[in-house]
């Protein structure tokens, strides 16, 4: 079983080169934690598809560090630009064309012709991106189809046997994935997956309307972002989403005032959509194994569909949808 290390300058130095060498580490960013791996090796990226069970075709979002390694990777068009420069570093991946000579392996875009970029701000992320000195390509550091990491621990249970070192950065601040945000040439900006950056200060920037596309397909039943599928973020018992009144076999995650005898988790006793977010996965996680324990399924109560809260929906639905 992989060791958890803390984040200090000798483990993120070995972390790095361990990257270099073609093995998987999982960091901290302020969305959740990656598997991260080079992004230019194929083999080392194939490892991350093997070690989630992640179908092949689910393409993964790249880490850089700067503007320059952007524009060497994908074609940015104005639009691009301005989103990059308003939200990065921070919880976004913009969804590029590759450009020409794109140097990083194939299979992070699943063989299409997009890549998906991220410059995370958390500052172990970064200087883990610093000391691999390549491209790191990461998705969520869990199994697939499983609930997202927060924590170091939630990374061990989860892919402890199959990866290389998991670097410790504490609880994840935002605690859901990043907004993931297409922008392809000719095409109009589309939000794949919301997240922390709302969709309303996006069509401010952008000064258009931008589309939220809800489904894992499109009109023509192609999938636009395969990562999309329905059931994902799923814990082993089932979930219901939208309860107001638990049963009495229903552990309950509650939002805002609470006054059940259920087994309950609170997201956020003063009904704060942010500290949602950030307690989202761990009490998902920490539910999971109550009811596993106990024979019960989880219930979670309405969140009001604003701001972070999209996401959280967004998250919960999938979560609660049939496998
Ligand atoms: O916050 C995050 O985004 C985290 C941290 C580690 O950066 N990563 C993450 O990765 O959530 P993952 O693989 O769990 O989710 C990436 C999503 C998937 O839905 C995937 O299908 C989509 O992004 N995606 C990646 N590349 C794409 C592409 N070229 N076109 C369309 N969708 C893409
Ligand atoms: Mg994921």
């Amino acid at each position: 079983m992989v060791e958890i290390l803390r984040a200090n300058q000798q483990n993120l130095k070995e972390a790095g080169k361990a990257i270099r060498r073609g093995e998987l580490v999982a960091f901290p960013t302020e969305t959740v934690y990656g598997l991260g791996a080079d992004a230019t090796n194929d083999a080392a990226v194939k490892s991350i598809y093997a070690a989630k069970g992640r179908p092949s075709n689910n393409p993964l979002i790249v880490h850089i560090t700067s503007m320059d390694q952007a524009l060497e990777y994908g074609e940015f068009d104005d639009r691009a630009k301005q989103l990059a420069a308003q939200f990065w570093p921070g919880p976004m991946s913009l969804i590029v064309k590759r450009s020409i000579n794109c140097p990083l392996s194939t299979i992070v875009s699943a063989g299409g012709p997009s890549v998906a970029l991220r410059m995370p701000a958390h500052p172990i992320s970064r200087q883990l991106l610093e000391a691999a000195n390549v491209p790191v390509a990461a998705p969520s550091a869990n199994a697939s189809g499983g609930i997202s990491p927060t924590l170091a621990e939630h990374v061990k249970q989860s892919l402890g046997d199959d990866i290389y070192m998991i670097i410790d950065g504490g609880a994840c601040l935002v605690g859901v994935e990043s907004s993931v945000i297409s922008v392809v040439p000719n095409e109009a900006v589309k939000i794949l997956r919301p997240g922390s950056i709302n969709i309303i200060a996006v069509e401010q920037l952008l000064g258009t309307s931008v589309e939220h596309v809800q489904s894992s397909k499109s009109a023509d039943e192609k999938l636009i972002s395969p990562g999309m599928l329905t059931s994902h973020y799923a814990p082993k018992v089932s979930l219901k989403t939208n309860i107001s009144t638990p049963d009495k076999n229903q552990a309950y995650l509650a939002f805002g005032q609470n006054n059940f005898k259920n087994y309950s988790l609170n997201l956020s006793p003063s009904a704060n959509l942010d500290e949602a977010a950030q307690n989202l996965f761990a009490m998902l996680h920490a539910l999971d194994d109550y009811c596993i324990e106990n024979g019960c399924t989880i219930a979670v109560a309405p969140i009001p569909n604003l701001n972070i809260g999209v996401a959280i929906n967004d998250r919960l639905s999938r979560a609660a949808a049939p496998k």
